[in-house]
């Protein structure tokens, strides 16, 4: 089965047994600490699909960019709703994603992807009222992040996108936080990108074209 072009077979799971080496490795070093970027955005509504909860307008384009990615890599939105760009996965049926699953359990290989974009819905009592899905499965953000982070590949970019600060990603530096806001007497969204541990030399080369531009 393909979706955007892209093998799911060549993607998926073969066994139970995740490999979560990268949990060891040691936390941001405070040189590092001092390298993440700041940015603020204004971004206009969500786009026309009118997706309850959906992106800002031109948020999907940007922030690829600043992943040091482009739409043609292999991203993955676990939480995928009506995102446009890379693989949507989501646990509702309705939203016709490319694999109906949850994202507490992702049925994807150990560094598979370039990047993961996590979006969830910020707590149970949102998910209950906007998607029905508390019930299917509470949600539980160490779980479902530590997920996204193993099916990343070395050096692969991850983004939590959230209306809270979100904490610090076992395995991965911080590398930038953008502070979002999009229309009046509407919380800010924090958006951090997370680099996991290793190298991957061509995001890293796009990353410091994107930094002198
Ligand atoms: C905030 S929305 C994502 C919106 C998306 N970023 C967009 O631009 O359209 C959250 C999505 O997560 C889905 N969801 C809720 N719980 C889930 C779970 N455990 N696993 C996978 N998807 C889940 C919901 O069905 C909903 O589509």
């Amino acid at each position: 089965m393909t979706a955007r072009g892209i093998d799911l077979k060549s993607l998926t799971r073969k066994s139970k047994k995740g490999d979560w080496s990268f949990f060891k490795d040691k936390p941001t070093s405070r040189s590092d600490r001092r390298r993440i970027i700041n940015e603020a955005w204004v971004l206009p509504r969500p786009r026309k699909t009118k997706y309850k909860g959906g992106f800002p307008l031109h948020f999907e384009k940007k922030i690829i960019r600043r992943m040091g990615l482009t739409p043609n890599d292999l991203i993955l939105h676990p939480f995928g709703g009506a995102a446009e760009y890379g693989l949507r996965f989501d646990i509702r049926r309705e939203t016709r994603p490319d694999i109906q699953c949850d994202a507490h359990f992702l049925p994807v290989r150990d560094r598979a992807l370039d990047g993961v974009i996590l979006d969830p819905p910020y707590d149970d009592a949102l998910a209950e009222t906007l998607y029905d899905t508390a019930k299917l499965r509470p949600l539980k953000y160490s779980q479902f992040v530590r997920e996204a982070v193993r099916v990343l590949k070395p050096g692969g970019m991850l983004v939590v996108y959230h209306y809270v600060t979100t904490p610090r990603v076992d395995g991965t530096d911080l590398i930038r936080r953008v502070f979002l806001e999009t229309r009046a007497w509407h919380r800010l969204r924090s958006v951090k990108i997370h680099r996991k541990h290793g190298v991957n030399s061509t995001v890293q080369g796009r990353l410091m074209e994107e930094a002198k531009a």
